[in-house]
C-alpha cells in the first residue's frame, strides 16, 4: 500500500488491495506480461480480482486525450508543456475515476504505464524538468504512489523493431528513446524499493516468471 494512501484510505488499508505499475519503452512486452500476471493472480488469488487498466486512455476522457497525442499528424503543434498537462488531465481523472474506487475495493490494480512514464518522457526525453513533473504528478494523482513498480528494461534498438505500426511517439527519433530508457533506470535507481527491473530481451516465459515470483511474495 502506498504510504500517502494509508491516511486517506484509513481502515481500508488492510483490505489487500495492491497498485502495480509497468513502465518501459517502446516495444518492451508490458502489455503481454500485464495479462499473464492479470490471469495467474486470478488463478491462485482470485479473491484479488485483478484490473488491468493503463494510461493515457483508460480514464472516461482517456481515449480523446490520447488520440490527441497519439495520433498526432505530422505538422501538428503540440508544445511540450501543453503534452505534459494533457498526460497530466489523463492521469487526474484514471486516478479518481478508475483506480482509487478498485484500490478501495481491495482489488489489485495492474496499470500500464504511470506517473513515471511522464518523468521519464516529458521530462528526461523531451527535457521539460523531471523535478518539477514530479510536483505536478503529485498534485494529479493526489499523491497515490505504487506500491511496486516493474520496469521492463530493453534497449530501444530492440523495442521499436517489434512495432508493426507507430505511433507518433514511437516515430521520435532513437536519442529520445535512449533518453527514455535512461531516465527510467534513474528514476529506478532513486527508489529502488519500489521499483524491480527486469531485462525485457529475455524470453517471454523466464520474464514472466520473475514477475510473478515477486508478486507471490508481495501478495503473501
Ligand atoms: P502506447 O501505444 O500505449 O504505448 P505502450 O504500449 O508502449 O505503452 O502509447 C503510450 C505512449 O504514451 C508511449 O509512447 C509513452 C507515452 N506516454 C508519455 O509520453 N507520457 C506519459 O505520461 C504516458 C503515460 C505515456
Amino acid at each position: 500500500m502506498a504510504r500517502n494512501r494509508t491516511a486517506e484510505l484509513g481502515s481500508v488499508v488492510l483490505n489487500g488491495s495492491m497498485f502495480i505499475t509497468f513502465e518501459g519503452g517502446e516495444g518492451a512486452g508490458k502489455s503481454t506480461q500485464i495479462q499473464r500476471l492479470a490471469a495467474r493472480i486470478l488463478q491462485d488469488f482470485p479473491e484479488s480480482n485483478p484490473l488491468i487498466t493503463r494510461e493515457p486512455g483508460d480514464g472516461p476522457l482517456g481515449p480523446q486525450l490520447r488520440s490527441i497525442i497519439l495520433d498526432k499528424k505530422d505538422g501538428d503543434v503540440i508544445p511540450e508543456r501543453a503534452e505534459l498537462l494533457i498526460m497530466l488531465a489523463d492521469r487526474a481523472q484514471h486516478v479518481e475515476c478508475v483506480i482509487e474506487p478498485a484500490l478501495k475495493a481491495g482489488r489489485i490494480v495492474l496499470c500500464d504505464r504511470y506517473a513515471d512514464s511522464s518523468v521519464a518522457y516529458q521530462g528526461y526525453a523531451r527535457q521539460l524538468d523531471p523535478v518539477q513533473i514530479a510536483r505536478l504528478n503529485t498534485f494529479a494523482t493526489g499523491g497515490l504512489i505504487p506500491d511496486h513498480t516493474f520496469l521492463l528494461d530493453i534497449d530501444p534498438a530492440i523495442g521499436l523493431a517489434r512495432q508493426a505500426t507507430k505511433t507518433s511517439m514511437e516515430r521520435e527519433p532513437t536519442a529520445f528513446h535512449n533518453r527514455v530508457r535512461d531516465g527510467f533506470l534513474r528514476l529506478s535507481t532513486q527508489e529502488p524499493d519500489r521499483f524491480t527491473v527486469v531485462d525485457a530481451s529475455q524470453d517471454p516465459d523466464e520474464i514472466a516468471e520473475q514477475i510473478w515470483g515477486a508478486v507471490q511474495t508481495w501478495i503473501a
